[in-house]
C-alpha cells in the first residue's frame, strides 16, 4: 500500500509485534484497523497467522480492508464494529478465542485531515464522530444543547484546559446569538477568550477540540467496557497490547492491568511504559505521545 497522506503511520510496530508476539498458527485480534497497518505487519511477521480486523469506522474499512484482503486472503477477516460491544460481536461474527489482541486507541491520521469536526485548522462541519451510522451526537449538538456547567466539566476532565469556565461562558454567549457550526466558528470563540501562551506550541482551541472528539465518541467509555470481555476472549499465555495517546487513556490502561494484575490474571510485560525511539520520532511526529503497554493472561 502506498504511503499518502491519507495513509495512517503506524506507530510503535516493531514493538506491537515483540509483544504481541504472533506464533505460528496464531489467531489475532486487532480491534483499531485503522489503514490496517499494523495488522500488516502481524501477517507478515507470521505468516501462517491468523488476523481478525475490526474497526466502526466503515470508511476506514471499506478502503484499506478490501486490499490487504486481496493480498492475504483468508488470513484476514474483516469485521465492522465498536469495540466496546465485544461481547455482542463475538456472538454475532462468532469470533473465537484468540491468541492476542492489539488495541491502537484514539483517533487515526485520516479522520484528522478528512472527517468534519476533527481539526480547527480546515474549516468544516462541527461533527466529529467516528462512526456516524453508530452516532447520533454531534459536536454541534453538544456545544448546542449542553448547560454552561457542562460544558465546563466536559474541557476541564477530557481537555484537562485551565481555561474551561472562560470558554464555556464564551459559548453559551455566543449561542444565544447566532449558531456554532463549524470548526472555525468555535476555533474563533476561543481564540477570543484564550490568552495567546508564550511557551506552548499548539492552537488555543487543541484542548477543547481533543475534548469534544473525547466525548462525542465515548472514547473513554469504549475502552473501558473493552476490556473485562478483551481478557475473557484471550487464551492462557495470550497478550493484550493496547497504545494510547493522551494521558487520559494511559491511565485506564494502567490501572486495569495494575488491578488485573494485583488479582493475579495478567502479568504486566511492561513495567515501564513503551514508547517511540527517536529514530521513530524523527521519522512521524505523530509517535511522540504513543504510549504502549502490554500484559499477558495467566492460566486461571
Ligand atoms: C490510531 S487509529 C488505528 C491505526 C491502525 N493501528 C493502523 O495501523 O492504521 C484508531 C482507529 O480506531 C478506530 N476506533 C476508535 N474507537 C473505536 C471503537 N470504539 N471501536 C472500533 N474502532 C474504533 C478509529 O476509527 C481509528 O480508525
Amino acid at each position: 500500500m502506498e504511503e499518502s497522506k491519507f495513509y495512517h503511520k503506524p506507530v510503535l510496530v516493531s514493538e506491537v509485534l515483540q509483544y504481541l508476539d504472533p506464533k505460528p498458527g496464531g489467531v489475532y485480534l486487532d480491534v483499531t484497523f485503522g489503514s490496517g497497518g499494523h495488522t500488516r505487519a502481524i501477517l507478515e511477521k507470521e505468516p501462517t497467522c491468523k488476523v481478525i480486523a475490526m474497526d466502526w469506522d466503515s470508511v476506514v474499512l471499506d478502503k484499506y480492508g478490501p486490499p490487504l484482503q486481496e493480498l492475504f486472503t483468508d488470513r484476514l477477516r474483516l469485521v465492522w464494529g465498536n469495540f466496546s460491544l465485544l461481547y455482542k460481536l463475538i456472538k454475532s461474527e462468532k469470533i473465537p478465542m484468540v491468541d492476542g489482541i492489539l488495541a491502537d486507541f484514539g483517533t487515526s491520521q485520516i479522520q484528522i485531515t478528512e472527517r468534519a469536526g476533527f481539526s480547527m485548522f480546515r474549516d468544516t462541519p462541527l461533527d466529529m464522530r467516528m462512526s456516524p451510522s453508530h452516532q447520533k451526537i454531534t459536536a454541534e449538538i453538544v456545544l448546542r444543547d449542553s448547560s454552561e456547567k457542562k460544558l465546563v466539566e466536559i474541557f476541564s476532565s477530557l481537555g484537562e484546559e485551565r481555561y474551561s469556565r472562560k470558554i464555556a461562558y464564551a459559548i453559551v454567549q455566543a449561542r444565544s446569538a447566532r449558531r456554532i457550526r463549524t470548526t472555525k466558528d468555535l476555533a474563533d470563540i476561543i481564540e477570543k477568550v484564550v490568552p495567546k501562551s508564550k511557551t506552548e506550541k499548539i492552537h488555543p482551541a487543541t484542548r477543547v477540540f481533543q475534548a469534544l472528539r473525547i466525548f462525542v465518541n465515548k472514547e473513554l467509555e469504549n475502552i473501558e467496557s473493552f476490556f473485562p470481555v478483551a481478557l475473557k476472549l484471550i487464551k492462557p499465555s495470550g497478550k493484550l497490547v493496547c497504545i494510547s495517546f493522551h494521558s487520559l487513556e494511559d491511565r485506564i490502561v494502567k490501572d486495569f492491568f495494575k488491578d488485573k494484575a494485583t488479582e493475579r490474571v495478567v502479568k504486566i510485560l511492561t513495567p515501564k511504559v513503551v514508547t517511540a525511539t527517536e529514530e521513530e520520532l524523527f521519522a512521524n511526529r505523530a509517535s511522540r505521545s504513543a504510549k504502549l503497554r502490554a500484559v499477558e493472561i495467566l492460566e486461571v
